[in-house]
């Protein structure tokens, strides 16, 4: 459950009563009082806009953590960037390069520029400011290859499943077709790539990548499938601009969310889910343009 307690405090010495705390909260946690912000409301969302908004530095937000957003392998300001101000031709250049990352070097990621990828994840914006987030680290080929066999172990078992046409058939029957779409439209292909795995000691799940991560959330929050898709959307981002090649493997995230066991190797609990893996490394690929889209499909809404 998302943490609602009040833990706001506000130094009187310090508050100039401009303000800018309460007009910034969503939540009407905070009030002014004799030309002071003081706590009223016995709820917070602990987002931490107030003291972001506080010009002299008087509001501090307990909850909230200093250290959580401190970055050991990359130099960032502290400063906050207003709208309008960053160069849009960068950002918008490095969404267009980013790249799923298919060829990696065996070259290690270290464990400090994974954990700055999970503290750049969590920037991300989370409904009602849950931070649901949870992250499993696999820093060394070794342990996603450990991944990578459990998950080739679980759709042997879901292909010599969905091949028995006895079972496929009457679930089809009783309205779970997902059995037998799968047999139609995935099958043949990750029968392929086991094969890959197994004999030509290839790995089409995680393209040979020297690093994974697994992102989950907790099932209680307001919108944990895309809290942790926004987290994975920054770190893909930051990867890229760290010099890090990454794939997102969806293969991977339907066999951890079908086979628990895999999901509490990962240190995953019951009432998480995950909705993210990521293949990491350094890449092994140059491209000299960035890749086209297909045209967006547009709605021009009228009243
Ligand atoms: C939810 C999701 C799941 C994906 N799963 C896989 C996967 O299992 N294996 C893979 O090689 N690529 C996977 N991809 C990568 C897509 O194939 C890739 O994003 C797409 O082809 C566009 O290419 P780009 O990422 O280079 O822009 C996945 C992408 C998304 C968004």
């Amino acid at each position: 459950m998302p943490n609602r307690q009040v833990t706001v405090s506000i130094d009187p010495e310090s508050c100039t009563g401009c303000g800018l705390c309460i007009k910034t909260c969503p939540k009407q946690t905070l009030a002014l009082v004799d030309g002071k912000a003081v706590v009223r409301g016995d709820e917070s969302m602990n987002c931490g806009h107030c003291a972001a908004a506080c010009p002299t530095g008087a509001v501090t937000v307990g909850a909230t953590d200093d250290k959580a957003l401190e970055l050991k392998t990359v130099a960032v300001s502290d400063e906050w960037i207003a709208p309008g101000r960053p160069d849009a031709s960068m950002v918008v250049g490095l969404m267009r390069s980013r790249r799923s990352c298919r060829n990696f070097r065996q070259k290690g990621v270290d464990r400090q520029t994974l954990e700055d990828l999970v503290r750049i994840g969590i920037t991300a914006p989370s409904g009602t400011n849950c931070q649901p987030w949870a992250f499993a680290l696999l820093p060394d080929r070794e342990t996603v290859t450990c991944l990578a066999e459990k998950i080739a172990a679980f759709y042997r078992r879901l292909n010599r499943m969905a091949a028995r046409a006895w079972i496929r058939e009457p679930m089809a029957w009783l309205g779970r077709a997902e059995l037998k779409n799968y047999f139609r439209q995935h099958l043949a292909t990750v029968e392929d790539a086991l094969d890959q795995w197994e004999a030509a000691g290839k790995d089409p799940l995680f393209h040979g990548a020297p690093a994974a991560m697994v992102i989950a959330a907790d099932n209680d929050a307001s919108c944990p499938c895309e809290d942790s898709l926004l987290a994975a959307g920054n770190i893909l981002l930051a990867a890229h601009c760290m010099g890090l090649g990454t794939c997102l493997i969806g293969f991977a995230v339907e066999a951890i969310r079908r086979d628990a066991r895999i999901s509490r190797w990962l240190g995953f609990s019951e009432t998480q889910t995950v909705h993210a893996a990521i293949a990491l490394g350094w890449p092994d690929e140059t491209y000299h343009r960035f890749a086209q889209r297909m045209p967006p499909r547009i709605h021009r809404v009228r009243p």
